[in-house]
């Protein structure tokens, strides 16, 4: 073998390695859910315990397992204004099968349909939108919700739970779903750590993208 094929072969034995690693972390290595929440439901009106200086604001969450929800819930009781989730018209698969369904649909950059949110999001002035991380990217809904509205002159708040990608790259993502709007600083947080209350992490990261306790 000469110097150089072995060099590629080595190359292209690490880099097999590390995907290995990633796709064991997050599909075999037993990520802990918190599982969806029944008793957590779509809310308007909420009470803010931080300053939002009188914007209108709206926390959108997709979540299958619950991670995310539980996030999108610590977050909305600090930051108060209306709540919803994020749902597909067409449930998902659970189990193996939800892994091998999404990545076909993430294959073929398919927009699933969503269900009506019951509030327009293009009529709030700052969007907390969270996630969990899927394929390495947002999950496709998250496209769907995305192509479906226009936040230019909006700001937008990401947050995602995922199990070792941190947001991946998806806040940029969004940057370039919404060059018009102001993305702030996002908050990612290991699905693991969601069986624990998060609100002291969410209310300093709060306070460092400019909403303080009142
Ligand atoms: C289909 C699927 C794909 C996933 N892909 C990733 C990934 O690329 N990177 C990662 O860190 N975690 C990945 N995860 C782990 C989830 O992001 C993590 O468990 C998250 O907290 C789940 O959020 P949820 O409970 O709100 O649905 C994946 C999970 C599923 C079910």
């Amino acid at each position: 073998m000469t110097k150089k094929k072995a060099i590629i072969l080595i190359i292209a034995a690490a880099a097999l390695v590390g995907i290995g690693v990633a796709v064991y972390n997050f599909v075999l290595n037993g990520s802990k859910n918190v599982g969806i929440n029944a008793a957590i439901t779509n809310e308007d009106s909420k009470n803010a315990k931080v300053d939002t200086k009188d914007q209108k604001v709206l926390v959108v969450y997709f979540s299958e397992t619950g991670n995310t929800q539980a996030l999108a819930k610590t977050i909305s009781d600090q930051v108060g204004g209306d709540f919803r989730r994020i749902e597909t018209v067409k449930a998902y698969p659970s189990g193996q099968e939800l892994y091998d369904y999404t990545k076909n649909e993430r294959d073929n950059d398919e927009r699933p349909e969503l269900k009506n949110l019951g509030v327009n999001p293009e009529d709030y002035d700052v969007i907390f939108v969270g996630y969990p991380m899927w394929w390495y990217t947002l999950p496709m809904p998250m496209y769907t919700f995305f192509d479906t509205y226009d936040f230019s002159g909006k700001t937008i708040v990401p947050f995602n739970t995922h199990h070792g990608s941190g947001d991946g790259g998806t806040y940029e993502t969004i940057k370039g779903f919404e060059p018009a709007a102001t993305v702030l600083e996002g908050l990612p947080i290991e699905g693991n750590d969601m069986d624990k209350d998060q609100t002291g992490v969410v209310v300093n990261w709060l306070e460092q993208i400019g909403f303080s306790q009142k």
